[in-house]
């Protein structure tokens, strides 16, 4: 039986802010992975990419992935390369309906330019098409893992999780 809602997708589509807001709204608690490596470590994600390296990240998040996947009735917010171990897809996929939000790589520069803390993958490659090589080389990974897919380009927060719970409704055997 699934009970989680997992949220998956390139970096800036908006699922750490739509994980909390559709958390709340549901009542649910929130995973957000890359926020509890955080917490956990004391280092922000760019200081752990720099000082520890991506494997070392990655094996965070797989650990952080396989905890959270053993739990029940969450929303958990993946960082965008959770899709890259195909172990994090196959345990989430165990108790979880896995929600891809896409975005366009145009609305995706502009939140990822955004704020001050620079994605360490992104770290002097953010140009239009640096995002859209980047993007390409992971869509079929969202694809294969996404039991839902929703585009986000042009909606707000509040909109995105509307259309989450609309396509969790529609959702056959999962009850929300
Ligand atoms: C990453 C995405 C980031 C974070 C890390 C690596 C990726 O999360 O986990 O910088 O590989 O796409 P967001 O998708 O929340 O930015």
């Amino acid at each position: 039986m699934k009970t989680n809602i997992v949220l998956i997708g390139f970096m800036g589509s908006g699922k750490s802010a739509a994980g909390r807001v559709l958390a709340r709204k549901l009542g649910r608690p929130l995973v957000d992975v890359d926020a509890l490596i955080v917490q956990q470590t004391g280092r922000s994600i760019s200081q752990i990419f720099a000082e520890e390296g991506e494997k070392y990240f990655r094996d965070l998040e797989t650990e952080i992935i396989r905890q959270a996947a053993v739990g029940e009735n969450q929303v958990i917010a993946c960082g965008g390369g959770a899709v890259l171990e195909k172990v994090n897809v196959e345990r989430l996929k165990q108790s979880s309906v896995i929600v891809w939000l896409k975005a366009s790589p145009e609305s995706i520069i502009k939140r990822v330019t955004k704020g001050k803390d620079v994605r360490p993958l992104l770290k002097g490659k953010n140009s239009i098409q640096d995002i859209r090589n980047l993007m390409e080389s992971r869509e079929s990974l969202y694809e294969k893992a996404a039991d839902i897919d929703i585009d986000t380009s042009e909606m707000s927060v509040e909109k995105v999780v509307e259309a989450i719970i609309r396509e969790l409704k529609e959702y056959e055997g999962f009850n929300i």
